[in-house]
């Protein structure tokens, strides 16, 4: 049975574009057969300082993101990152047997350094921690985004390094994509990659006036209904293509290629935008709100997860120290 693993970083309010690119996925899974361990990544979040109140807040808030979304922690391991700190031994020993050219090559790396950002030494080894998460729980494959696959690829590189040096302690893991093209970047309200460093996002638990209004702010331009377009390069429509199903997306697309009196205007396309939103997201909200009553029950669920992937993160940890003389 494979483990499967995958984590998230608790950076911000979790938008469509984590919820398609990331949680819709490892929710999904858990229904296949094997292991599934989820994490937040809290470590990780310190590489982007934010106020100790504020972290704890968004962890928190994955949390609840996850369990409204329906991951049922019968099936799968949810869990801080931070309470397994094994994480943080193995990334010492596979930091000592990784070169600076391998995480100098990190395109995340590249890209917030082109961004302004002065990094720390936590931020260049970041890939390092991720690859101890990743090998700590035996993992066979983890879903990412098309942007973490880069990361799981080292991953694999600092597995063969130490197991070269020091013989086979590491399994090799495997990066798991959605298979759907679609699902490979979610746009954001301005047509850019939807991030919440761009500030463009639709948070998966919006709703009401606040969902019109953010939904009200999607790029459009002033071209008439009645001049046919390409459905693929409008914005509403490429975010309508992740909700609506199949027959009906086709018949929006046959209309707006074809424009005429019987095209849709935008104002048509955000209103049907909006109703799916509300529409799928209406279980999940509702859980949420549930859920935000019960802190005690979301930190026990954590607990209960942490417990488990400890086990598994010490047994690989001694076998680390073992191989490299340590023990
Ligand atoms: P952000 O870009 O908002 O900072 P993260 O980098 O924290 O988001 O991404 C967390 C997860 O969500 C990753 O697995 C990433 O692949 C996925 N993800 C984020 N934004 C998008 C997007 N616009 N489209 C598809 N997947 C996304
Ligand atoms: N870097 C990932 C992201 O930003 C989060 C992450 C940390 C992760 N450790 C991981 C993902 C291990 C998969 C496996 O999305």
């Amino acid at each position: 049975m494979p483990t499967v693993l995958s984590g998230v970083q608790p950076s911000g309010r979790l938008h469509l574009g984590n919820y398609f690119g990331a949680l819709a996925q490892h929710v999904a899974l858990q229904h296949e057969p094997g292991e599934h361990f989820y994490f937040i990544a809290d470590y990780h979040a310190l590489t982007t300082s934010q106020g100790a109140a504020e972290l704890r807040e968004r962890v928190h808030d994955v949390a609840l993101s996850y369990l409204a979304l329906g991951l049922d922690p019968a099936k799968a391991m949810l869990f801080r990152q931070s309470d397994v700190p094994e994480v943080t031994e193995l990334t010492w020993l596979l930091a000592c047997v990784t070169g600076m050219g391998l995480l100098e090559r990190a395109h995340s790396y590249k890209d917030k350094l082109a961004h302004g950002i002065k990094p720390s030494v936590g931020l260049f080894t970041y890939p390092v921690l991720m690859a101890a998460d990743i090998l700590a729980y035996d993992s066979d494959q983890v879903p990412v985004g098309k942007d973490q696959v880069q990361h799981v690829e080292m991953a694999q590189d600092m597995a063969g390094y130490f197991n070269g040096q020091y013989g086979p302690v590491f399994k090799r893991p495997e990066a798991r994509i959605p298979s759907a093209a679609s699902l490979a970047k979610v746009p954001g309200l301005d047509g850019e990659k939807m991030s919440k460093s761009y500030g463009n996002t639709i948070w998966i638990f919006e709703s009401g006036k606040e969902l019109k209004k953010r939904i009200g702010a999607i790029v459009t331009d002033s071209r008439p209904p009645e001049e046919p377009k390409d459905p693929d390069a409008l914005v509403p429509m490429q975010l309508l293509a992740l909700f609506l199903p199949p027959e009906e997306l086709a018949q929006w697309q046959e209309r707006i290629r074809a424009g005429g009196a019987g095209a849709p205007g935008y104002g048509h396309m955000k209103q049907r935008l909006h109703e799916a939103i509300e529409t799928r997201f209406a279980p999940a909200r509702a859980e949420r709100d549930k859920l935000v009553q019960h802190p005690d029950h979301v930190e026990r669920v954590l607990q209960g997860g942490a417990a488990v992937a400890r086990a598994r993160a010490r047994a690989t940890r001694d076998r680390a120290l073992a191989a490299c003389g340590l023990r």
